[in-house]
């Protein structure tokens, strides 16, 4: 374990954006899909380390309602990748002492190829204990998709009579959200110098503390986490006070 602050400075939420792939691998003269097998590596140390560490929620980037846009072999290659960790999550749910995470999906995992979600059904486990770390893994995920769908939700209830318009607070959205329950992300961090949150937690992310670097995903290591993490302890987060 790095260098971290004392625990009430750590952040309970931390939320990441796994991006640079293609570029990992292009500098390197490979394929695209090299890089998602690389990023798929970082991503298991990453979420292992969370644990270790003692972080309550982590959040996972790993497919934007966006990246639909990308040719049909990549998407492909993704979703192959995202079925062997499923696949072995699966195998490893129950098996506490090994990883002592609980995984969620965030994201409409309707609508991903049908064994992927089902797989997602199946990983997604009920436990909390204090010990236990939320790995998040967001999946056919936007923020806006996800405000949307909370939306309706409330309109369908107001249609039913069950809640009335005036009632409607900033917790009726949020517990219609994906992460209803969890804490909002206290950081959000960025790799490969993109300096934007490319509709990852949209809502959520009203006031997190960004932190960007150039590292590449594939290259992220849990030193760079733990510098993420200091920079966090000293920021001071005023939420709109003085
Ligand atoms: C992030 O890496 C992985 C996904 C979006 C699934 P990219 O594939 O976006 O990598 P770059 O940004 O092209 O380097
Ligand atoms: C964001 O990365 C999505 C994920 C990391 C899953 P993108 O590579 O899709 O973001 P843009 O297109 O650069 O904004
Ligand atoms: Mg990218």
């Amino acid at each position: 374990m790095g260098n971290l602050p004392p625990k009430e400075f750590m952040p309970k939420h931390i939320g990441i954006i796994m991006d640079g792939n293609g570029r990992w691998a292009k500098e390197r003269g490979l394929e695209r899909t090299k890089g998602h097998i690389e990023g798929a590596k970082v991503f298991r140390t990453i979420s292992d380390y969370c644990h270790e560490i003692g972080i309550e929620v982590v959040t996972f980037y790993a497919f934007s309602t966006e990246n639909w846009k990308r040719p049909a072999s990549e998407i492909t290659a993704l979703m192959k990748l995202f079925k062997e960790y499923l696949l072995e999550a699966d195998e490893i749910k129950f098996d506490r002492q090994n990883r002592g995470y609980v995984l969620r999906f965030l994201g409409d995992t309707k609508a991903i190829p049908k064994e992927l979600s089902k797989l997602c059904d199946s990983t997604q486990l009920d436990i909390k204990d204090p010990d236990t770390t939320i790995v998040n893994i967001a999946l056919n995920y936007g923020g806006r998709q996800e405000i949307v769908h909370s939306v309706k939700e409330i309109a369908e209830k107001v249609k039913n009579g069950e809640l009335k318009p005036s009632d409607i607070t900033e917790d009726t959205i949020s517990n219609g959200l994906y992460t209803a329950g969890m804490p909002d992300p206290d950081l959000i961090i960025r790799p490969s110098g993109e300096l934007r949150l490319s509709n990852f937690l949209t809502w959520q992310s009203a006031y997190s503390e960004l932190w960007f670097s150039d590292v590449l995903w594939p290259d992220f290591t849990t030193e760079d986490l733990d510098k993420a993490i200091m920079d966090y302890a000293k920021r001071n987060r005023r939420f709109g006070a003085v």
